[in-house]
C-alpha cells in the first residue's frame, strides 16, 4: 500500500514534470516562431515623403506589396499650398530646390534603423528630381550597407536624375535604380518589385 503510494506520487512528479517541459518547449516555440515573423516583418522599410498626398497612397501601395513598415518622412514646418507654387521663384519649394545645399529640418523619430535592410524612399518629383527633404532623411540615419530604392509620383517626369544624383552623392549606400509609380496599381507594384 505504501509502496503504491510512492509509486503514484512518483510518476504524478515524473507527469508533472514532462508536462512543464511540454509546457515550457511549446512556448519556446511560440516565442521563436513570433520573433521570427517580426524579423521579416521589420527588414524593409518604406519611408516616404508626400507634400499632397500623391507619393502618399502610392507609398502605402509599396508597403502592402513588400510587407514592409510604412514610414512618413515629416517636415518639422508642413509645406503650405504657397510654399509648393513652383511658378513663383521666391516660394519655399523653389528657394530649397535651387540651393543644392538646402536640408529642410524633419521630425526625427524613426526608431532603430539598424533592423532595415531594404529601405524604399517615395517622394514627388520637384525640378526634375527629388526634394531637398530627401537628401535630409538620407542623412540623419546610418544607411551606409543598405539597399535603398527610389520610387515617386510626378506631373510625368521620371525619377533617372533622383537616381544617377543620389546614387553619386551616398556612394555608400547600395541603390537600386527606382522608377515613378503615377497610376501604379497595387497588382503594378507587386509585379515591380518581383523585379527587384
Ligand atoms: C514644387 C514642385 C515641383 C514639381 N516639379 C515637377 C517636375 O519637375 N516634374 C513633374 O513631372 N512634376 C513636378 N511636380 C508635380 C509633382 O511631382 C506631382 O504632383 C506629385 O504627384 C505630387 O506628389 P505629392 O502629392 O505626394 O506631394 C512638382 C510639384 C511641386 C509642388
Amino acid at each position: 500500500m505504501i509502496i503504491t503510494k510512492a509509486m503514484r506520487t512518483l510518476s504524478f512528479m515524473i507527469a508533472a514534470m514532462v508536462t512543464m517541459t511540454l509546457v515550457a518547449a511549446c512556448g519556446q516555440t511560440g516565442k521563436k516562431s513570433k520573433e521570427n515573423t517580426e524579423t521579416i516583418e521589420s527588414k524593409t522599410l518604406v519611408a516616404y515623403f508626400s507634400a499632397t498626398g500623391t507619393t502618399e497612397a502610392v507609398a502605402k501601395d509599396v508597403a502592402q506589396a513588400t510587407g514592409g513598415t510604412l514610414y512618413e518622412i515629416k517636415p518639422e514646418v508642413k509645406y503650405t499650398a504657397e510654399d509648393l507654387d513652383w511658378t513663383v521663384k521666391t516660394s519655399r519649394s523653389s528657394v530649397e530646390m535651387q540651393d543644392k545645399s538646402s536640408r529642410p529640418a524633419i521630425v526625427k523619430d524613426l526608431e532603430d534603423v539598424s533592423k532595415y535592410e531594404t529601405i524604399y524612399v517615395g517622394f514627388p518629383v520637384w525640378w526634375y528630381t527629388a526634394p531637398t527633404i530627401i537628401n535630409t532623411f538620407l542623412e540623419a540615419y546610418d544607411f551606409s550597407g543598405k539597399t535603398v530604392i527610389f520610387f515617386a509620383t510626378s506631373g510625368g517626369s521620371t525619377i533617372d536624375k533622383a537616381n544617377e544624383e543620389f546614387k553619386a552623392a551616398y556612394p555608400k549606400i547600395n541603390w537600386k535604380a527606382g522608377q515613378t509609380l503615377n497610376g501604379a496599381t497595387l497588382e503594378d507594384i507587386k509585379a515591380w518589385v518581383a523585379t527587384l
